[in-house]
């Protein structure tokens, strides 16, 4: 197999109309349908870009034409593809339109980059690496935001192969195999840290695990992995083999090593921020240009049967886009005698670009306030 980046399906714009549809079960909205087809990840000189090239450039020389590379697979995926064909539970939360976003009741925004390894075993590639934007309704601070890049690895190997390597389990052979590469990789980027695995939960892998590492006197999940579940292999054209597979956050790496301080700088347009990084250099300290002071505005409200933060936060984004911080409940009481809960949200307004008025944020949060008595049946106190 070939380790030039392959001729997947290019990712096509989609219209507006075909992601914010007017279908019941539609809950994408305007701020998110312009992040489809940005594409940080293909921008060299971009953080995100230089650490997918950096992770490619470790594949390559340490598994010379191992992983074929998929970096254009459109966001907008079957929700099959995104659940049930990585075996997530039918019940599992990260179904919900709370957390994930629906294009209609069959189709979402991929919501991880698993959502490709079903079909990209089926077309017949045994070890492959898919970079892409993955969509999650969410809170809102300075390492979340709905829209992220991660990279997901697969490497499956035949009966022979593992035998061959003198092997007795094809299990163990795959984890061992998982480790090496994924500690190799770890080192590649952030040096000779210390580095420990920790048993997880993933529903397409057993055992599954998450690998951290200390850095700047913490430790750190850089990423989770593990051994692919027998059925995904069995069901998608590789009967019997074996597999292991990793999904990791290119922000959050890229955060740690850049000392990147807020994710929304990722989608910044400012050349103070993007002329700090180089195509292919891993050793860039960002150094912040401005700190402007965040503007902090409360608002407390008796909740409805289905108010939720992951509501709220998408609300606040509508109005104020990037320049809301972060978003975080302060207060929650439930009165002793009417059972009504209050809750008090404080909202942290920032631009990473230039002072804000009072009046500019005034108008933002008179506007979250009616929005948020308007469509999310809250009572504002
Ligand atoms: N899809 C997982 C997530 O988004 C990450 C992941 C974990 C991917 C384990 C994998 C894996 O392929 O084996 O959190």
């Amino acid at each position: 197999m070939c380790s030039a980046s392959a001729s997947s399906t290019p990712t096509v714009t989609v219209s507006r109309d075909e992601v914010i549809t007017g279908d019941a079960a539609n809950n994408v909205t305007d701020n998110i349908y312009e992040k489809i087809g940005v594409n940080l990840h293909h921008i060299d000189s971009h953080p995100l870009g230089i650490i997918k090239s950096a992770i490619y450039s470790f594949f390559d020389r340490n598994y010379p034409d191992t992983f074929t590379k998929f970096d254009d697979l459109h966001p907008v995926v079957k929700a099959t593809a995104n659940f049930d064909e990585v075996l997530v539970p039918a019940d599992h939360v990260s179904r919900s339109s709370n957390d994930t976003y629906y294009v209609d009741a069959d189709t979402v925004l991929r919501c991880h980059t698993s959502a490709h390894q079903a079909e990209t075993l089926r077309k017949g590639f045994a070890s492959f690496l898919v970079t892409g934007d993955v969509y999650r309704r969410d809170s809102i601070d300075a390492t979340h935001y709905p829209v992220f890049h991660q990279m997901e690895g697969v490497r499956v190997f035949t009966e022979e192969e593992w035998k061959a390597a003198g092997a007795t389990d094809g299990t163990a052979y795959c984890e061992q195999e998982l480790k090496k590469a994924l500690e190799g990789l770890a080192k590649e980027l952030f040096g000779d840290v210390e580095m420990r695995w920790i048993d997880a939960y993933f529903p397409f892998t057993e055992p599954s695990f998450e690998l951290e590492i200390f850095f700047n006197g913490q430790w750190l999940e850089v990423l989770g992995c593990g051994v692919m579940e027998q059925q995904i292999l069995d069901s998608n054209g590789r009967e019997g083999h074996k597999a292991w597979a990793f999904g990791l956050g290119l922000e959050r790496l890229a955060m740690v090593l850049f000392d990147i301080p807020d994710i929304r700088l990722f989608w910044t347009s400012d050349q103070r921020f993007l002329k700090q990084f180089k195509a292919g250099a891993l050793d860039t300290k960002f150094k912040p240009y401005s700190k402007f002071p965040p503007c902090f505005k409360d608002v407390a409200f008796w909740v409805s049967e289905d108010f939720t933060e992951n509501n709220l936060c998408e609300l606040v984004r509508g109005v104020a886009g990037d320049l809301v911080e972060e978003v975080k409940l302060i207060d929650d009481f439930t009165h002793p005698k009417t059972g009504k809960t209050s809750n008090c949200f404080r909202i942290a307004y920032r631009s990473m670009e230039r002072s804000l008025t009072d009046d500019e944020i005034n108008s933002l949060q008179e506007e979250v306030r009616a929005q948020m008595a308007g469509q999310l049946g809250v009572e504002l106190r």
